[in-house]
């Protein structure tokens, strides 16, 4: 198991230096067609989760520009409002809105869900842009339960005691939002991708880091020594099974489901959660528009040129998994993943 670990971070290490900094996306822009990004979308409306800041900034921008409706979907009024008057006036779009939801919260998304879809627009690109890399172990107000927990101690007078308690367990902040809320957010917009089917897309945004990390079906990080880093990975596993197996469950819906690595771009959050990295790459990473180059050609490009299901990078399909990485064969435990975050979103069946 050492062996292999060291071996899917030494792959990712050198398959990433080659592919995912700006040189890469320099290298593979030069296949690039013009025309791809030269499509008008008026009319289309456009959610993008995450979209005051760094990559979900330059893609709700970059959708902005070419006419979309876009509804930004961010926590903080504050920064939304800022962000939303510099995309209507670096644009001239005037149809760019804010929608102000913590996707950390269950609760949240849904109130959002419920007061969108009184707005009766359908939704043709959902862009699941929203996630973090918080390193340390940080749990939100919500939970999941309460569960039943039976803890055996030993005793001296009989062989076990058994004590039954009933625990309420908390959300991990990453799983929350790159997880829990990236698949609540969907399932509810799910009728309204539908009002736009056969046109309807859902982009999610996940990570080259998943090539580091087979799916598991530990969720919230069990271990006690939490690693931040593994955590994210895993997360965005998650968002690439999920993708395939959404891309099947709703092939006859009119829905194209595409996850999509950004590549390495310098943005706030790489230089909070991963300050060194940010460093040591200093001049060597791709700026938020290359990151979001993809997220806005997948939302431009007819559904008959794409792949549901896929996972894209630079503009073409890309492997999800790194060659002899043995992450393969996990995306067969996508069924109870999906089975544990419905009853954690607490969904309708
Ligand atoms: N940059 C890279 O090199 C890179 C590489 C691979 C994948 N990605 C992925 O790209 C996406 C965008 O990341 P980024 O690098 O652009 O980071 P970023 O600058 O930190 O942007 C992340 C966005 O998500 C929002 N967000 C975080 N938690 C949220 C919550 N609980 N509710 C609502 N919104 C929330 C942030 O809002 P606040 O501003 O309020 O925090 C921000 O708008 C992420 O999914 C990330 O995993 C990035």
């Amino acid at each position: 198991m050492f062996l292999l670990k060291t071996w899917r971070s030494t792959a990712f290490g050198i398959y990433g230096y080659m592919n995912f900094t700006k040189n890469g996306f320099l290298e593979h822009s030069k296949k690039f067609k013009p025309e791809d990004m030269q499509i008008q979308i008026e009319g289309k409306n456009c959610v993008v989760t995450g979209a005051n800041s760094g990559i979900g900034y330059a893609a709700a921008e970059g959708l902005a520009s070419r006419g979309a409706n876009v509804y930004m979907v961010c926590r903080n009024k504050e920064r939304g409002q800022e962000a939303l008057t510099k995309i209507q006036s670096s644009t001239g779009n005037q149809n760019v809105y804010l929608e102000v939801c913590d996707l950390s919260s269950v609760n949240e998304i849904k109130s959002f869900a419920t007061s969108f879809a009184s707005k009766d627009v359908p939704v043709h690109v959902l862009v699941n842009n929203a996630g973090l890399l918080e390193n340390k172990r940080t749990i939100t107000p919500e939970g999941f339960g309460p569960r039943l927990s039976v803890i055996f101690l030993e005793s001296t007078h009989l062989d076990f005691i058994s004590l039954c308690s009933f625990v309420y367990i908390r959300f991990e902040l990453n799983f929350a939002v790159n997880v829990l809320g990236t698949y609540t957010m969907t399932k509810l917009m799910l009728p309204l991708l539908e009002k736009a089917s056969p046109d309807a897309k859902v982009i999610t945004v996940s990570s080259g880091g998943m090539y580091t990390s087979p799916l598991t079906t530990d969720l919230q990080f069990s271990g006690e020594n939490f690693d931040g880093v593994l955590q994210y990975a895993r997360n965005k596993r998650i968002q690439v099974a999920l993708t395939e197996k959404w891309a099947e469950k709703f092939k006859n819906k009119g829905i194209g489901f595409y996850s999509m690595h950004p590549g390495w771009a310098e943005t706030p959050g790489v230089a909070k959660s991963l300050p060194s990295f940010n460093e040591s790459f200093s001049g060597k990473l791709r700026t938020s528009e290359e990151g979001a180059d993809t997220i806005v050609w997948l939302a431009l490009q007819p559904k008959e040129k794409l792949v549901s299901g896929s996972f894209y990078f630079d503009r073409a399909e890309a492997t999800k998994h790194l060659t002899l990485a043995g992450t393969s064969k996990s995306h067969d435990l996508i069924d109870s993943v999906i089975d544990t975050v419905h009853s954690m979103a607490a969904l309708d069946p």
